[in-house]
């Protein structure tokens, strides 16, 4: 064989070798996907698309999902059975905090709106702002006010919490029911926890 034949045939292996790894890289980004998406119950009612859409994990880490645009988001694996830490503590410290005006699992009452409806459009900077600093509507014969939570650490330590859960609520992949199976509290989680409420 001569040397410019040998160079040729390497020079073959190495595309070969350079395909299999582009190939390898290409599986590998598409089962990147599968693991964030949400896995939802086939049965689920209300779904909304746009909001299941941009409610869509990009990211995970420590247990912790967010959107493509950074905004906390929830995760529904096991077939619509099973949601992360945030989705559950949230639907906890809905019903601790929020469920006595706004209605049991975000419905609504006649005193409170549908959470559930209001997250369908609600930014996470506007959810987070109202939570903060509450809202007043004193409009004739209407007297409706939304308490201002930012000095309550059992709501705003939670804020994420509670906003990742109306949104799970809001999208439809999650229904009215109480999370049952759910992922581990993360470790950052405890760390942040205790470090809001003790701060
Ligand atoms: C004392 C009753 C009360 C409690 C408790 C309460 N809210 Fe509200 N909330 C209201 C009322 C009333 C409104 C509507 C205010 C208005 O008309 O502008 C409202 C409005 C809101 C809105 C805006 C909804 C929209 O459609 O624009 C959000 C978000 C919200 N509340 C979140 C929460 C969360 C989260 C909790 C629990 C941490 C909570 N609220 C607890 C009474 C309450």
């Amino acid at each position: 064989m001569t040397t410019k034949n040998t160079i040729a045939v390497l020079g073959l292996i190495g595309a070969g070798f350079l395909g299999a790894l582009s190939t390898a890289t290409f599986v590998a980004a598409q089962d990147a996907k599968p693991e964030l998406a949400n896995k939802l119950d086939p049965n689920a009612k209300e779904l909304d698309e746009p909001v299941l859409k941009a409610a869509t994990a990009a990211k995970e880490e420590d247990g912790k999902y967010t959107d493509k645009d950074g905004h906390p988001t929830f995760r529904i694996t096991n077939d619509g059975k099973k949601v992360d830490w945030y989705t559950y503590s949230g639907y906890r410290r809905y019903h601790a905090e929020c469920h006595v005006c706004h209605g049991p699992d975000g419905m609504g009452s006649t005193y409170a709106p549908a959470l559930k409806d209001s997250l369908k459009r609600l930014s996470y900077e506007e959810f987070y702002g109202i939570l903060a600093g509450g809202r007043q509507n004193h409009t004739a014969g209407n007297e409706s006010v939304m308490p201002a939570f930012g000095d309550n650490k059992n709501v705003m330590c939670y804020a994420n919490d509670l906003y990742v859960y109306l949104r799970a609520r809001a999208s439809g992949a999650w229904g009215r029911a109480r999370p049952g199976e759910k992922e581990d509290k993360p470790e950052t989680v405890k760390k942040e926890e205790k470090e809001c409420l003790g701060g």
